[in-house]
């Protein structure tokens, strides 16, 4: 198969991803969450609600990511023109370097809020310890916060990427 056509599906592959994982992360915040207040007013029942969709979606995430790491590796590789000294001494390499701290600085923040505060709140809310919970979910509402922000300064930047 002709080389142009395989990096073209491969950036379609990557690009979908990107569609999945930020526009479903955006949607559980902007839809999901606010929604859930409407359907109930059982904090018990709303916690668990938004627990399991952000559980279901989970999968999808690891999925997505996994996919954009690797399909980005390889786009990389046309994009710096097989040469990795370029990450470091070209203007699009910097951008795809500030890009990559950031995807890491996103995966970081996102599985250490999900695997340190996420088990916890569906706990205490089992367990009815309502004001633990509202302290708990300040600080991992927050931090989602910034992985939402980290997702806008990403996709920045991969945009960057076609001027540089
Ligand atoms: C959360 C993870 C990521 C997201 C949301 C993301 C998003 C995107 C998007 C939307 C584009 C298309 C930009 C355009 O064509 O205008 C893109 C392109 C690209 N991405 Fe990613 N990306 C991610 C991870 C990565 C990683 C880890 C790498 C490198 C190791 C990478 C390298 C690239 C490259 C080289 C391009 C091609 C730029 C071009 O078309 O000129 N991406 N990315």
């Amino acid at each position: 198969m002709d080389l142009t056509l395989i990096n073209t599906i491969i950036l379609w592959i990557h690009v979908f991803s990107s569609i999945i994982f930020v526009g479903g992360s955006f949607f559980i915040w902007v839809v999901v969450v606010p929604a859930s207040y409407r359907i109930t007013d059982d904090e018990k029942f709303r916690t668990r609600i938004v627990g399991l969709v952000g559980k279901q979606f989970a999968m999808i995430t690891n999925i997505t990511l996994a996919v954009l790491i690797i399909t980005g590796i390889y786009n990389a590789t046309w994009y710096l023109n097989y040469d990795y000294s370029a990450l470091f001494n070209t203007p699009g390499g910097n951008i795809l370097l500030v890009k990559i701290v950031l995807v890491g600085a996103m995966i970081l923040i996102m599985y250490g809020n999900n695997m340190y505060h996420g088990k916890r709140i569906m706990e205490m809310a089992r367990e009815g310890k309502m004001e633990e919970l509202r302290k708990l979910r300040k600080w991992s509402h927050m931090l989602s916060y910034v992985t939402l922000g980290l997702m806008v300064a990403i996709t920045f930047a991969a945009v960057s990427l076609e001027f540089y």
